[in-house]
């Protein structure tokens, strides 16, 4: 079983430096995903109320505990408050409706998933449109959400909060206000988007970052992204006896951010987590670095006109 460190979150709480990501899998598949990855040694499970799977993966945890492979204590779970319940009066009910999915007395860590929100229509719709078809989006402003995700911690609901897909200047607008400090900025990153300046940029305020879409999504039919097909990272690869999934992972690490492969598959999740008994050397990072265009797989254009939407600007 592989043994995970820890980066030590603003709030005395600790998150392993690797996580599992859960989107886009539920039911059986991301059961079984997820009883598998506790046995390689995941104890961080990414997931979040838009995936639809908190319930299979709570289940997955759950029967892991009566098993008695793992305590509830051992685990990190991290799910997110999704964009219509961003209205304060939605905040706790939305976040309850996690609890009751997931069937756990707590969760470790809950994100704002984006700063800007959609407007609600009710506890399901997730994707509301205007009769034009264009994304009914709400002018909730994040620091009222970010209000009440505090009042969730002080009611002992959740360890620790934390935001996604902020940029740095939200990051700071929030730090005006923060009673609690988010503890962690999940965003997207991979050697495509290596998100130094805003790890840095985080890290300075004592924000951990963590990475999603690390691998990039991998598509052999496409050869993207660049760094997993290209034949300089192969030989890095080689010479460590790893693959190319394993040095882009090990290269977020060493850029000190958490990364959260997903994988449905044992062997996968046991390579994706198989980083950290090797370190990279200097060229081995600066051939890592040239992959950085800088180029997204998630932009959420649908909320472009957002004064919330995160991308307009350089970090
Ligand atoms: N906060 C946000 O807004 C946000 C947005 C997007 C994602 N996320 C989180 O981040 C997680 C990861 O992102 P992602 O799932 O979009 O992308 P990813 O982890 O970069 O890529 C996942 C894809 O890569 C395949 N894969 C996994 N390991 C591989 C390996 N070693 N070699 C080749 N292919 C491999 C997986 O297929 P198999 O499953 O078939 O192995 C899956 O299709 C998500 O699952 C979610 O939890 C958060």
């Amino acid at each position: 079983m592989v043994k995970v460190p820890f980066v030590e979150l603003n709030d005395g709480n600790r998150m392993p430096a690797l996580g599992l990501g859960t989107c886009a899998s539920n039911g059986s598949e991301i059961e079984k995903a997820v009883k598998d990855a506790i046995d390689v040694g995941y104890r961080h499970i990414d997931t979040a109320w838009a995936y639809e799977n908190e319930y299979s993966i709570g289940k997955a945890v759950r029967s892991k505990i009566a098993e008695g492979v793992i305590k509830r204590e051992d685990m990190f779970l991290v799910t997110k408050l999704w964009n219509t319940f961003h209205d304060p009066q939605h905040v706790e009910r939305a976040f309850r409706q996690s609890l009751d999915n997931l069937q756990l007395e707590y969760i470790d860590l809950y994100l704002i998933h984006f700063p800007f929100g959609y407007q609600y229509k009710n506890d399901h719709e997730q994707w509301p449109r205007n009769s034009d078809g264009s994304r009914a989006l709400s002018n909730v402003d994040y620091l009222d959400t970010w209000k009440e995700m505090e009042r969730l911690v002080e009611l002992g609901l959740v360890k620790s909060i934390g935001v996604s897909n902020f940029n740095s200047e939200q990051i700071a607008r929030l730090l005006t206000v923060a009673k609690i400090k988010p503890v962690v900025n999940q965003v997207e990153c991979s050697p495509t988007i290596n998100q130094r300046k805003l790890t840095k940029f985080c890290k300075e305020r004592n924000i951990a970052i963590t990475g999603f879409c690390p691998l990039g999504h991998p598509s052999p039919a496409g050869k993207t992204p660049a760094f997993m097909f290209d034949s300089r990272v192969a030989a890095i690869a080689d010479k460590y006896n790893k693959t190319p999934a394993q040095i882009g992972l090990r290269f977020l690490h060493e850029l000190g951010v958490t990364p959260i492969p997903k994988s449905v598959r044992k062997q996968r999740m046991l390579e994706n987590i198989s980083i950290f008994d090797f370190v990279l050397s200097e060229e081995d990072k600066q051939l890592m670095d040239s992959f950085n265009t800088g180029q997204r797989l998630v932009g959420m254009y649908d909320a472009r006109k957002s004064p919330y939407w995160p991308y307009g600007i350089k970090f």
